[in-house]
């Protein structure tokens, strides 16, 4: 064979190759495929009729033209494996089904704990109460002195501190918020305070050194206990979709007088006593009061015309209760097993 000759079968070759790999590249589904196969290594297939032409070419040669042959062969070969492989057994030419249904992406969802806070958003909005935020880093004034808690009161220890380096502290609860918002806002002033607090607490079953609180404040001329008492059962009558008995206790906080206790008849056993109202029938779930003359003093309000209910909704109990969830602990452990049941 002429060197000429040689050459053509080489560039044949090459341009075999490169149109085999154009086409595969295209190849949409396994029908499509299994005609290309056919196409150019069938029995009279491109690729292997040019093999057969190799037999012609000069001897010394035969073996280089002859091994790229194989080798594009083999290349082939593997390509369909391959292809074979991503369009699966069924020969069917499926190019796009509409019927498969579509993938679920994991979107997550809301916390227990950011559920019954929305709900209780609403409910307040509707009552007319803003929603507002404060400091989680908070100073020693408005944590407890502005809040009738002198530095040397008893009171002080009930709450065990986080203290920082540069004198502030974690806030113990969301109580502050009440002052800053008669400074900023003044009175009359309706609002709710939804957030996070700390105490330095051994964490056991009830208690976690991080949780959730809802404070309320509402200040006017002439609010009595009995607005306080109203806009309470309205709150849990929506979050636990029932009528709940309350009761008031005397409660001691020094930013209220009178201070009460407000507890709500068990809702797991009904007043009959369990382990979660220890056996009492009753639950204590909101500390409240009429706020106290010298904490409207510390929000620049006068006592002589304003007076005020407050409260201290203790936001991670109520979902406990709301859902019976037995352990505080589990709120904020971001076990999936967990946060996934709600
Ligand atoms: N801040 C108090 C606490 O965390 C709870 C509290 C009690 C808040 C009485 C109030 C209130 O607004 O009136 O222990």
């Amino acid at each position: 064979m002429l060197p000429n000759k040689l050459n053509d079968m080489q560039d044949k070759l090459e341009q075999i190759k490169k149109e085999f790999i154009e086409s595969i590249h295209r190849m949409t589904n396994r029908a499509g495929l299994e005609e290309l196969v056919t196409k150019y290594v069938g029995r009279k297939g491109i690729l292997t009729q040019a093999m057969r032409q190799v037999k012609e070419i000069a001897h010394e040669e035969r073996p280089r033209i002859g091994k790229l042959a194989n080798d594009i062969r083999e290349e082939v070969e593997r390509m369909v494996k391959t292809a074979r492989q991503k369009f699966g057994d069924t020969a069917e030419a499926v190019v796009f089904d509409a019927t498969v249904p579509g993938e679920r992406k994991n979107l997550g969802h809301v916390h227990p704990l950011t559920i019954i806070q929305y709900q209780l958003e609403d409910i307040f909005r509707q009552m007319g109460f803003m929603v507002l935020d404060g400091p989680e880093v908070e100073s020693e004034y408005y944590n407890f002195t502005a809040l009738n808690i002198p530095a040397d009161h008893p009171a002080r220890d009930t709450q065990d501190t986080f203290w920082l380096r540069d004198g502030n502290l974690l806030r113990t609860h969301t109580s502050p918020v009440q002052v800053r918002a008669l400074q900023k806002h003044g009175a009359p002033f309706r609002g709710i305070v939804p957030g996070r607090v700390f105490r330095y607490e051994a964490t056991d079953a009830s208690h976690e050194h991080t949780f959730h609180q809802m404070e309320g404040l509402m200040v006017d001329r002439d609010i009595s206990i009995g607005n306080l008492v109203a806009v309470m059962k309205a709150l849990l009558q929506n979050i636990f979709n029932t009528t709940v008995d309350v009761r008031l206790r005397p409660g001691f906080f020094p930013f209220v007088e009178p201070g009460f206790e407000l507890d709500i008849k068990c809702l797991i056993c009904h007043g009959t006593g369990c382990p979660v109202c220890k056996r009492t029938g009753w639950v204590e779930l909101i500390p409240c009061g009429l706020v106290h003359p010298a904490v409207l003093r510390a929000g620049n309000v006068d006592p002589e015309i304003f007076s005020g209910f407050a409260f201290g909704l203790g936001l991670s109990r109520l979902v406990m209760m709301k859902y019976g969830i037995d352990d505080i602990r589990l709120l904020m452990s971001g076990d999936l097993r967990f946060i996934n049941q709600f």
